[in-house]
């Protein structure tokens, strides 16, 4: 049932090409320049209309939801709210009639994102539920939606459901951007196509397991973990550092890499990795020099580059490449490292990845 592979969780690391080509399937069309989406065409009208829309999760589903915030943000030009379900639902929050909600779970029985909707609703909101089992009770409480087609993820941590959350919300950004008219065809087409590839882009990254196995087995023992990214890969920083407390116990924060000198760089000496999600984007030069600010106070630097990238090597004690490709395409491409990664210091220091303690698969009390 595990396909050969240790366990599930890694079963479900290298399932990602085929579950990302699973949730583009019939859904982007690259020759004909479209996306079908039917629970976006229905409600189409509201997204574009919207004011705002609210995005609850928790978890995985969470920094998928925040990396969405971006997307739909530059394409949409649709202020978005990123809410912890559990947080959203005590606060009272401010919801009028006809407000989109956007509800993201890979379960689709988390309760705290299932009671923040009942409540989103009874106040009025129309709700958009992102899911990945078919039938569940949060894709049965939205009234449209989209299925994120990854299959049944068995693993507690999730990988496969977090990246075909990311092609799905992407689409659906493309969708209402391009109807909407905040988005030129050009651009359009060029984001499509970015998704196209980015199946055969995991494949590659897949390939070199055994440098970040390598990489995982020499920093195993570390006590705490630094992630940071900016822009769209200030999510995937957060995605990585839940994966490795959740995986290898190891304390693990994740921060914008800006927000680092604002405190949390005081952690930083020869004992501390800190792990750069630094792909070439627009704030390439910016992280390249929070790198240096790191390498300055002696932390141990792990960089996610661009291949062909020639500069962060010299700075990095050890670099992950990854294929280039659109920074709005580039988390789905740059977690993939650091699923592996968590997953290797995982079996390094012993732990059955499949079990982690205290955490269940879905978490259906509030
Ligand atoms: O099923 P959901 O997506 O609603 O679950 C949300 C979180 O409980 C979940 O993502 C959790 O954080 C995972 N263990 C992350 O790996």
């Amino acid at each position: 049932e595990k396909g050969g592979f240790d366990h599930f969780m890694l079963k479900e690391i290298f399932e990602q090409p085929d579950t990302i080509f699973d949730s583009l399937r019939g859904r982007l069309d690259e020759q004909r320049g479209m996306i079908t989406m039917r629970g976006v065409e229905e409600y189409m009208q509201k997204f574009i209309d919207a004011q705002r829309i609210i995005m609850v999760a928790c978890g995985t589903s969470w920094h998928a939801a925040l990396t969405a915030e971006y997307m739909f943000e530059e394409l949409c030009r649709i202020p978005v709210e990123v809410e912890y379900a559990s947080e959203f639902r005590y606060r009272n929050p401010v919801i009028h009639p006809g407000n989109m909600v956007m509800a993201i779970s890979q379960s689709g029985e988390t309760a705290d994102t299932l009671v923040a909707i009942e409540e989103a609703k009874k106040a009025g909101a129309i709700i958009f539920g992102i899911c990945n089992v078919v039938g569940s009770s949060i894709a049965r409480a939205s009234h449209a939606g989209a299925y994120t087609h990854a299959g049944p993820e068995i693993g507690v941590a999730s990988t496969k459901a977090f990246t075909a959350q990311l092609a799905v919300l992407c689409m659906i950004a493309l969708k209402v951007g391009y109807e909407k008219g905040t988005l030129s065809r050009e651009r359009f087409l060029h984001v499509l196509h970015e998704l196209a590839l980015v199946p055969e882009k995991v494949k590659e990254i897949l390939q070199q397991h055994e440098n970040i196995k390598a990489i995982a087995e020499k920093y195993a023992s570390a006590r705490d973990f630094l992630y940071l990214g900016r822009g769209y890969n200030f999510p995937v920083a957060l995605e990585g550092a839940l994966k490795l407390k959740e995986i290898s116990y190891i304390h693990a924060e994740g921060y914008p890499a800006a927000e680092m000198k604002h405190g949390p760089i005081a952690l930083v000496d020869e004992q501390l990795p800190v792990l750069f999600v630094a792909t070439r984007d627009r704030f390439h030069e910016k992280i390249v020099s929070n790198i240096q600010e790191i390498k300055a106070r002696r932390g141990r630097v792990i960089a996610v580059i661009t291949e062909g990238d020639e500069v962060v090597p010299h700075m990095a004690d050890d670099v992950i490449a990854v294929p280039a490709a659109d920074e709005m395409v580039a988390p789905i491409l740059n977690v993939i490292p650091l699923q592996l990664l968590a997953y290797y210091i995982g079996v390094a220091r012993g732990y059955d990845v499949d079990k982690p303690r205290n955490l269940a698969k879905s978490v259906t009390v509030e």
